[in-house]
């Protein structure tokens, strides 16, 4: 059925790769000049590289498009360049299973049963040689990996496959890490530490003007042109630079689609401004204060926490053992159990009511600290009430 609102909804999907990246040229730029070297390819070591950056600001996108010139340039010199990308929530488990999935996909020909981790490695590099073959390997959230695993040998044995066979080349070529910040380094021990090697590549977060081409971009392509204004995108664009989404253009992507599907439910012919609000405010629920009713005590008591915490300190975002702190005094006072606050502070965080950027960095976000102070104090006076 024709749509008077899409003309593809599938390219809002966060599936689809754009064959173009606004505002990421220069990252796609340095992470191929990285792995193109000038005595290509045999005796170029192995390179590695982490890339860091917040929730969808295009790491993945940006690496897979990488590996497209990459394997083209091989391809220019009559050599063959094959890339795996393992997403580690997805695939990970432990680096047997992983080892398994790289030797499926660059070495279906030999099986994996029955041999150790080590030999796996070995098996595929001995494979590779033979069959002339280079690779790319891209481990995609391996902070996601290295908090859920006791075995973070993975990162030792990829960031040093060249010393597997000393004397022989290493038809692995690259091996690409993406994470989203660098809590897992706390997790490896120092010599896996030091083969993560230099420094990563961060990606920052896009700006208020480039989240606005590149969602210009991206609805031209999904959305038919007269279905929505740049008065749409710029409210769009405003909401996703905001400290609560830290420019997430997957997040942009959502509210663009959702509000597309209620102006086409509504018959509007056009997505208006109001359509974007009432579905920000359903994907957002921390925005409409009626949502503390459905806090737990104990939620309710952490937040009071925070904002105790704030309104000490005078500053916007404060340290977790600040909020410790506040909260034992809040647990005394109150005679509450003591509070486990930081599944608490997760839980807030994700329902969007506080944001944690780090340890030290923690703060209220979507609701006004004006706003929200006094509908948690109201709230705890009628807990005190019902005591009594
Ligand atoms: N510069 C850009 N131009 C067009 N689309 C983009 C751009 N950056 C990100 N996107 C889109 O935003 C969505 C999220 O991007 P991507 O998955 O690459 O983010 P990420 O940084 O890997 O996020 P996460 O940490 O959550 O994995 C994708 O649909 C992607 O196509
Ligand atoms: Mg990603």
């Amino acid at each position: 059925m024709d749509s008077t609102i899409f003309l593809d909804r599938s390219k809002l999907s966060a599936r689809y790769i754009p064959d173009e990246l606004p505002h990421r040229e220069k990252q796609v730029d340095e992470i191929c000049h990285l792995f193109i070297g000038p005595s290509f390819p045999d005796d170029y070591p192995l390179t590695v590289l982490q890339i860091l950056g917040s929730a969808g600001i295009g790491k993945t996108s940006t690496v897979l498009k990488c590996s497209k010139i990459l394997e083209l340039h091989f391809d220019r010199n009559r050599l063959q360049l094959v890339t795996v990308y393992v997403n580690l929530k997805l695939q990970g488990g432990n680096k047997y299973a992983i080892y398994r999935y790289l030797l499926e996909k660059l070495a279906p020909d030999i099986p994996a049963q029955g041999i150790s981790a080590e030999e796996m490695l070995r098996y595929l590099l001995r494979y590779l040689r033979e069959s002339k073959k280079y690779a790319l390997i891209i481990l995609d959230e391996i902070d996601y990996l290295i908090k859920n695993t006791k075995d973070t040998g993975v990162i030792y044995d990829l960031t040093r496959l060249n010393e597997f066979e000393p004397g022989t080349p290493c038809n692995i070529k690259m091996v690409i890490f993406i994470a989203r910040g660098k809590e897992f380094y706390e997790k490896l021990d120092p010599a896996e530490l030091s083969s993560l090697g230099r420094i990563p590549l961060e990606f920052p977060e896009y700006t208020l003007r480039q989240v606005g081409d590149i969602l210009n971009k991206r609805c031209s392509e999904a959305f038919n042109p007269k279905a929505l204004g740049s008065d749409i995108i710029d409210e769009v664009a405003k909401i996703t630079t905001s400290p609560l989404f830290h420019g997430d253009i997957r997040f942009a992507l959502d509210l663009l689609a959702y509000s597309g599907n209620l102006a086409e439910s509504q018959g509007t012919g056009r997505i208006t401004l109001d359509q974007i609000r009432q579905v920000y405010s359903q994907i957002h629920p921390a925005d409409t204060a009626n949502n503390l009713d459905e806090l737990p005590q104990s939620q309710v008591y952490t937040l009071m926490a925070v904002i105790r915490t704030i309104r000490a300190k005078r500053k916007p975002y404060v340290e977790l053992k600040e909020i410790r702190s506040s909260a034992s005094d809040i647990a005394e006072e109150f005679k509450l159990k003591k509070l486990e606050i930081e599944d608490h502070l997760d839980e807030l965080c994700s329902k969007r009511i506080i944001d944690i950027r780090s340890l030290k960095e923690i703060g209220i976000v979507g609701v006004s600290f004006k706003d929200l102070e006094p509908l948690v104090m109201h709230k705890i006076k009628r807990y005190k009430e019902s005591k009594s």
